[in-house]
């Protein structure tokens, strides 16, 4: 997996060093290449040679999540999706061509592959928001480079050295608190339940706001709206107190089956853009988290990135 992963990092890190190539700095929108970074590593390690073709599942997927929020924050009018609509029967094709792709690449056996199916975006959503708070919090970002550097030195990590960054876990813990990248949890009740006082009928559905949990005052304290990283330094179980209210990763038999991959994928990304790249947030960055099914910067996320060597 790691030289997978490695292969989708080295892809982007080259591309920003090019826009490097004749200036000390420049300011890059880092949003698409991260986004672009966890699609290609989830099609290199699931669909193997149909690579190709999982990047095209990945691009349809982004299009049908943006129609379907679309269609969430529009009046709902019951038997409106059957109307042949425009944006109807291109959900319809997207779903069509999607499925005739991964049948296709069943059908060749090469990779049962419902986990990348769904949920590539996620970790270019934790990149990003890490690469936002660094840029905001520098003697953080100067934290986390000291220990890559430290651990890994200038060459390409490996898993082990990946395995024991501290900070790094302690910096994805804050952001996955601050920014889930799936903002609520949804549960469909089979048959009627009785919750306290409430009698809920079959066919309910439940949404639990991981957002409001993880920004719950009273769970994390006064400063619960800051970044701060050291409230995860002896772990998620001290962090929480031993209280039900970390979820970035769901909970339960449906929790993230990903959660490992993710953040070995995530560790490398950010422990080789440190090793490259120093970031401050542009004047231009706009500040707008926004849920396209997955918690997104909605303008982008413009910074200026200058070489290591050079801060
Ligand atoms: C930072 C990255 C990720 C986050 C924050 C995340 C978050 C989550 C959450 C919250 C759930 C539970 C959804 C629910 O209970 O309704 C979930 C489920 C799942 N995740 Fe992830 N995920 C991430 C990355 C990944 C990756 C990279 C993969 C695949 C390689 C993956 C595969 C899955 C699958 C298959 C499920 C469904 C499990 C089931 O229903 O049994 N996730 N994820």
């Amino acid at each position: 997996m790691v030289p997978a992963f490695y292969t989708s990092c080295v892809e982007v890190i080259n591309k920003w060093e090019e826009r490097l190539k004749n200036e000390r700095s420049c300011e890059v929108d880092v949003w698409p290449y991260l986004q672009t970074l966890s699609a290609d590593a989830i099609s290199r390690t699931a669909f193997g040679s149909s690579y190709e073709e999982g990047k095209r599942v990945f691009e349809l997927q982004r299009e049908q999540a943006e129609l379907v929020m679309q269609l969430i924050q529009s009046v709902y009018i019951p038997g409106s999706r059957y109307i042949p609509t425009k944006k109807n029967k291109r959900m319809k094709d997207i779903d069509r061509e999607v499925k005739a792709i991964i049948r296709g690449i069943i059908d060749k056996r090469m990779i049962t592959m419902k986990a990348g199916e769904q949920r590539q975006e996620t970790t270019g959503n934790l990149l990003v928001w890490t690469m936002i708070l660094l840029a905001q919090h520098k003697n953080w970002q100067a934290r986390a480079r000291e220990e890559v550097l430290l651990a890994c030195g200038e060459k390409k990590p490996d898993i082990h050295e990946l395995n024991h960054l501290k900070i790094v876990t302690m910096i994805f813990n804050e952001v996955l608190r601050l920014y889930p990248p799936l903002a609520t949890l949804a549960r469909m009740i089979h048959e009627e339940t009785k919750l306290g006082d409430i009698t809920l009928p079959a066919g309910s559905i439940l949404r639990l706001h991981t957002m409001f949990l993880h920004h719950d005052r009273d769970i994390w304290g006064d400063d619960v709206k800051d970044f701060n990283p050291e409230r995860f330094s002896e772990g998620v179980l001290k962090a929480t107190k031993g209280q039900a209210s970390y979820f970035p990763f769901g909970g339960g038999p449906r929790i993230c089956i990903g959660q490992n991959f993710a953040l070995l994928e995530a560790k490398l990304a950010l422990a080789m853009i440190l090793q490259h790249f120093s970031f401050d947030l542009s004047p231009s960055y706009s500040h707008a988290p926004h849920s396209v099914i997955t918690l997104q910067p909605q303008f982008g996320a413009h910074l200026i990135l200058h070489k290591v060597q050079e801060i």
